[in-house]
């Protein structure tokens, strides 16, 4: 591994998408800087990528912005630039309960819409500055098929209101600053993953709890076509493709990566 590769900062460093993707960065060279509020999570996921991979940890909640603001900065600083970001902080903990609408209350709301969208552009904004300033750098915003049209209603999820707009605007401001800032050299795109393992659950154990969920509902699995959930790297590779060159004409898109789960 090379001492200089590109920098990476990853929010939701410890998660399974966030860690997912740094190990995909790592492979293809990347130096990462990961960022999460768990800190202990944090460090196994850095000691098992190893120190060449690992430029810096950072324990922080994304929606605490001057602490985020302040990590942009000081990894700008200490390794000269930052040359890609991805944003993987969220999930489950933060969806809120999952009620029908008229039951939820504007404090789920808030915390949801914080956690999922308003810390996704505090970053990006914190980061723009940087690689505006060196005409040069990749986004990756980690968005969700509950952001996404399309697919039968059994394949959006149910109960997740707010997520799903939340992540809908992380499409959406990702789609804004592609084009804002194309002219200053830096790309931005999404993925949107389909249901898939996290730190609770493996896909394993999505497998497992599949039959059940389909027996009191069908359809409520999310089952992919492909007869399977999202893995980890099924994220980490399409995630790493969008920040490489190879994909150096591609930009405000996003990436459907659920096996298909619209298409039906
Ligand atoms: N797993 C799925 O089925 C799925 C599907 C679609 C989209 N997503 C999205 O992918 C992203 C990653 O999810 P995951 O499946 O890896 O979940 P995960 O629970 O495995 O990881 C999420 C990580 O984010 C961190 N985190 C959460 N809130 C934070 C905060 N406020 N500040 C700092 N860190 C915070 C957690 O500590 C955790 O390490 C989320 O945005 C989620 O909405 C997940």
């Amino acid at each position: 591994m090379s001492g200089d590769g590109p920098i990476g900062l990853i929010t939701g460093g410890a998660g399974a998408i966030g860690s997912g993707i740094a190990r995909a960065l790592a492979r293809d060279g990347w130096r990462v800087v990961l960022v999460d509020r768990d800190g202990e999570a944090l460090a196994r996921i850095a000691a098992a990528l190893g120190p060449a991979a690992v430029a810096a940890t950072f324990t922080a909640d994304v929606c605490d912005e001057q602490a985020i603001r302040r990590i942009v900065d000081e990894a700008a600083k200490r390794f000269g630039r930052i040359d890609g970001l991805a944003t993987a902080a969220g999930s489950g903990a933060a969806l809120g309960p999952r009620k029908p609408f008229w039951e939820t209350k504007r404090d789920d709301w808030r915390l949801n819409v914080e956690t999922h969208l308003v810390s996704v552009m505090t970053v990006c904004q914190a980061v723009l500055a940087h690689m505006a300033a060196r005409k040069s750098g990749v986004i990756l915003n980690v968005a969700s098929g509950a952001g996404l049209r399309g697919g039968p209603p059994q394949s959006r999820q149910k109960n997740a209101q707010v997520y799903g707009l939340a992540k809908a605007g992380v499409i959406a401001f990702t789609q804004s600053i592609a084009l804002e800032f194309a002219a200053l050299g830096v790309r931005a795109n999404c993925i949107a993953p389909g249901r898939a393992e996290s730190r609770h659950k493996t896909a394993d154990d999505l497998l497992r709890m599949a039959p059940a969920e389909e027996a009191r509902e069908t359809g409520s699995s999310r089952m992919s076509p492909l007869g399977r959930f999202g893995k980890a790297e099924d994220f980490g590779e399409a995630a790493a493709f969008l920040m490489s060159d190879r994909a150096g004409w591609i930009t405000g898109t996003t990436l459907d990566v659920s096996g298909g789960v619209r298409l039906h």
